[in-house]
This record gives structure tokens, sequence and C-alpha cells, in this order.
């Protein structure tokens, strides 16, 4: 058979026992799982990476049938067909690989989750190609030398199967411990094959070339991407268009998921909003990479409201830990939406360190993970666009988008009282919540606090270790048009 990649949380939510079993035509719907997810990935493998590594990434698995005790089977199947794997869903690249070299993957305990991701064996394919030509492909962090291959791809609540799709079986990688699933643009614009995308569209598995990206907050550990619909389930009332800032006029010359950010704001529970300078810019959207890249002044004087002046020796701002249980939060705002992010999310922790998800980068203007999961974004490749809104999850009802005419149209089901806020209408209406006695982070503890002082921020932590390779994961350095 075929290489089979999937996405799916082997942790069973009720969304998914719902919706199992039923096929969509037109769209594939997959769970995304959290690399923090004991139970997709076992006990040690995540208690390595929580550590040392991102706490934060995505990786696809497919959905497993039925969902509970044969899950755990599979796992230990792979190499056999079919060949499940794990890949990183990667909106800042553009291009499928698998098979990292676990012995480079960096840390002991990065080498541990690589091991568990799975390992693709083209030998017992029987539908495998061979096309021979390779490729270097460069990251952020790390990089992975790859033959390229045609095989079979699989899909999961589907009865379709990709025929003949052209991927990359990486020979040697470096700081990679998992493959990438790189879901940007393809043909045309940065490859001269069709990539997945292209490729679902291409074999009319999918009707619209879009997908949407929801990848779930921190405490539900899984989201759900659906290639060619929607899930109207994950949002409230309609989405914002924002087009896709075409390669010629972004600021690295790409073609990437570029839009005009219009300003960041910070909300603390005092609700004494504060809106930050020099916060429009272009910025792109980058599931690969765990956290947000921003221009060093705007971060700084983001990092000083959540208490935290000084860098580590990684470049982490450090912040209270407390602030994550603070009703605060940091909204990023665009043409017709605003997507408010919880301080939680806005904050990475590891064990009783916290750092803020957000660092200086001179290269990067970009929003990761820490902006993603609180959002809910379409990407539109068809009319280059992004429509967006606010995360939010009221259960589960992927659904095809026949016509990307339909977009415009499409509203969210949950309650919009819940989710954001589209614009200004509802600011002057929120009530003021409960004051928190939280004392510290600065304006991010909210004004109410006069005692809150910096004397906690950056005190007596400890550097997390390896931190430099936890985030721009899969930010491409360099863009080949070549295949
Ligand atoms: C991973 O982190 C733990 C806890 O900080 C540490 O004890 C261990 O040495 C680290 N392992 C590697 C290989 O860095
Ligand atoms: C990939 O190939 C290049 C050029 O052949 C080489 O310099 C590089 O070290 C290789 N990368 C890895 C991870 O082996
Ligand atoms: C996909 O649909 C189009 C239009 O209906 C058709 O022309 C094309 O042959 C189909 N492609 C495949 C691979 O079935
Ligand atoms: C905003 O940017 C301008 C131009 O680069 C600069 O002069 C100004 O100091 C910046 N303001 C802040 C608050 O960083
Ligand atoms: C999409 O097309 C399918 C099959 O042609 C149809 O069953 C479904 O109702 C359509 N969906 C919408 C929203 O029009
Ligand atoms: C959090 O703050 C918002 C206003 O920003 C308010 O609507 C909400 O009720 C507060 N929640 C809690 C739990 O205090």
């Amino acid at each position: 058979m075929a290489l089979q990649l999937l996405i799916l949380a082997l942790s069973v939510s009720t969304s998914f026992a719902q919706s199992q079993g039923s096929t969509h035509e037109g769209c594939i719907h997959l769970p995304i799982v959290h690399s923090t997810n004991q139970q997709a990935f076992g006990k040690r493998a995540v208690q390595f990476s929580l550590a040392n590594r991102s706490d934060v990434a995505y990786y696809a698995k497919r959905r497993p049938n039925p969902p509970f005790g044969r899950a755990r089977k599979e796992k230990v199947e792979l190499g056999t067909p079919p060949q499940p794997q794990f890949v990183q869903l990667d909106t800042g690249s553009f291009e499928l690989w698998v098979n990292p070299t676990c012995s480079t993957a960096g840390s002991f305990g990065d080498a541990g989750f690589c091991s568990s991701v799975g390992n693709f064996d083209t030998a017992k394919s029987s539908t495998f190609q061979s096309i021979g030509t390779t490729k270097s492909l460069r990251y952020g962090i790390g990089s992975a030398n790859i033959t390229y291959v045609k095989d079979d791809i699989a899909l999961p609540g589907s009865s379709s199967i990709l025929k003949a799709v052209q991927f990359g079986v990486a020979t040697a990688t470096e700081d990679e411990f998992s493959g990438i699933l790189g879901i940007g643009y393809g043909l045309g614009l940065t490859t001269r094959y069709r990539n997945f995308v292209d490729e679902l569209a291409a074999q009319n598995v999918t009707r619209v070339k879009a997908f949407t990206l929801a990848l779930g907050g921190k405490d539900e550990q899984e989201g759900v991407i659906v290639f060619g619909g929607v899930d109207t389930s994950k949002f409230a009332g309609r989405l914002a268009r924002l087009p896709i800032i075409p390669a010629a006029q972004s600021p690295d010359g790409v073609p990437r998921y570029w839009v005009a950010m219009q300003s960041m704001t910070l909300t603390p529970p005092s609700l004494r909003r504060k809106t930050y300078s020099n916060s429009t810019m272009p910025v792109f959207l980058d599931s690969g990479s765990t956290l947000t890249l921003l221009p060093t002044a705007l971060v700084a004087a983001v990092a000083a409201d959540f208490g935290a002046t000084t860098q580590d020796s990684s470049g982490f701002y450090s912040v209270d830990c407390a602030l994550t249980k603070v009703n605060g939060t940091l909204d990023f705002a665009f043409e017709g939406v605003t997507v408010r992010v919880p301080y939680k999310e806005i904050i990475r922790q590891s064990g009783n360190q916290c750092v803020l998800g957000i660092m200086p980068n001179p290269d990067f203007v970009l929003l990761g993970d820490t902006f993603l999961r609180s959002a809910y974004v379409i990407f539109d490749l068809d009319n280059h666009a992004v429509w967006m809104t606010q995360y939010t999850n009221c259960g589960s009802s992927p659904a095809a988008v026949n016509d990307s005419k339909a977009f415009p149209s499409l509203i969210g089901t949950c309650n919009l009282q819940k989710a954001a806020v589209n614009d200004a209408a509802s600011s002057s209406s929120v009530s003021t919540g409960t004051p928190t006695t939280v004392s510290t982070g600065g304006a991010a503890g909210g004004a109410a606090s006069p005692s809150r002082s910096s004397t906690v921020s950056a005190a007596g932590t400890v550097t997390p270790r390896r931190q430099a390779s936890i985030f721009a994961l899969a930010i491409v350095v360099a863009v080949g048009v070549v295949s």
C-alpha cells in the first residue's frame, strides 16, 4: 500500500466520536494532535519533549477506526502497510517529506519523540515510484536532504486515495524530529510539482483549493484541519476576508500567507486598553512556528507590560506564571476582525517556567502557534485570501465547501458572546470581570493594583534548555523554485 499521512488524535474527544465513521465527500477533516498529547505519543516521548522542547508543535495522523482500543495497536504497527506517519502541519513551507534522522534530531528527548512519529518504508509499498531527484530544504531551524518519490496517500474519513503524489523521503536531516507537511502555496509559485494541497484539488478530493485550520487551545490538546471545507462549530458569526499580500509586495518576496495587521492592543483585566505603537505591519501566518516573531521594539514594549524587561540568554522574556490565570488578552487587529489571544495562550509554560510566546526577530515577522491557537482561519488559495475570526469550540460539524464563492456567507454557529469581538462593536459593553489579585506583570496585570512592580519578572529564572530550538521550527528561509 501506501504512505498514510494522517492527522489524528488518539485521545478521542466527543467531537471525534460523533463524526467518526462518517465521510464527507468534498472534504477531508483530520484531527490535529498537539505534541504534548501523551496518548498519541506515549508518556515518555512527551515528557522529554515538554522539558526540553516545544509544548506546542502540531502533528498530523490518521483517525483510528474504531477510536478506542485499536488506536494503540496501530501505533505499534508503524512501518507496515498502511504506514501512518505523524507530520508537522506547516503553513509556512511548501513541501511534504517524511523520515527524519532521529540521531540528529537534537537532544535525547527530541530523538525519543522522533522515534514515535513513524518511518516510511518504501520497500513495503507496492505503489511506490522512484523519481530520484534530490533537494536540500532549509528551515528556520534544521534542514532536510530529501529524495523525491511518488506514492499514494490514503485519506482517513474518505474513500479517496490520492494517487501518485510527489513528496520527499529524507536521506539525512539535522535538527528535525518529525517530517513536515508543508501546506503553503505549491505548483507554479514555490514548486514545479503539485504539492499536497494542489493534489487534493487536482484529484477532485476537494472542490476548492482551500483548507481551514483550528489548532485548538492548550487545554484541548487537539484541533482540526479541514481540507476543502470548514467546521462551522469552531467559530461564531461571519469571517473577515483578508487579502493575501502578493509575493512581489511582501516583505520577503516569497509567496506566503502574508496579511496586513492593523494593530496590537493589550486588554488587561482593568479594561484599560493600550494600543502599541508601530504595530501596523504585514505578518504571515505560520503554524510551523511555535512562537510569534515580531520586531524588537514592539516585543520589548509588550514584554514590559507583562513585567519582563530583560531577555534571558536564549532571548526569551520570562514572565510570571501567575499571569496565565489572569483574564486579559493580547489583541491582534486586522481589517474587519480582532483576534483576542488570552494571556494563557500567549505565554509558554514549561514546568514552573513561563516565557512570553513572542520573540524579537530581525528577519521574520510572523504569527505562530501562540497566535493561531486563538484564531479560526480559512486559507483560500483560489481567491488568494485568508478568512479569519476568533476560534471557539462548540462541537464538530466539518463540511465541504463546493464553491469558493461561498466563503463570505459562511456563518459560525457558536455563541458570539463567548467569542471574538468583531471590531469595535462590543468593546464598551464588555463587563469588567472580577479584579484579579495577581500583583505582577506590569500593565498586563491590570492597572488596578498599584503594588505590582517589576520585582518578580525575570528574577531567579533558570534558562530553559535548548530553548533556541523550540521556535521557528519550520520557517523556510530560502525558497528554491526547484523540484
Ligand atoms: C532534558 O531536560 C531535562 C530537564 O530539564 C534534563 O534533565 C535533561 O538533561 C535534558 N535532556 C537533554 C538531552 O537535554
Ligand atoms: C545535505 O546535503 C548538503 C549538500 O550535499 C550537505 O552539505 C549537508 O551536510 C547535507 N545535510 C545533512 C543534514 O546531511
Ligand atoms: C476532476 O474534475 C474535473 C471537472 O469535473 C475533470 O475534468 C477532471 O478530469 C477530474 N479529475 C480527476 C483526476 O478525476
Ligand atoms: C516607531 O517607529 C518610528 C520609525 O521607525 C520610530 O521613530 C519610533 O521611535 C517608533 N516608536 C516606538 C514607540 O517604538
Ligand atoms: C455540495 O455538493 C454536494 C454534492 O454535490 C451536495 O450534497 C451538498 O449539499 C453541497 N453543499 C452545499 C453547501 O451546497
Ligand atoms: C474576562 O474579561 C472579559 C472582558 O474582557 C469579561 O467579559 C469576562 O466575563 C471575564 N471573565 C472572567 C472569568 O472574569
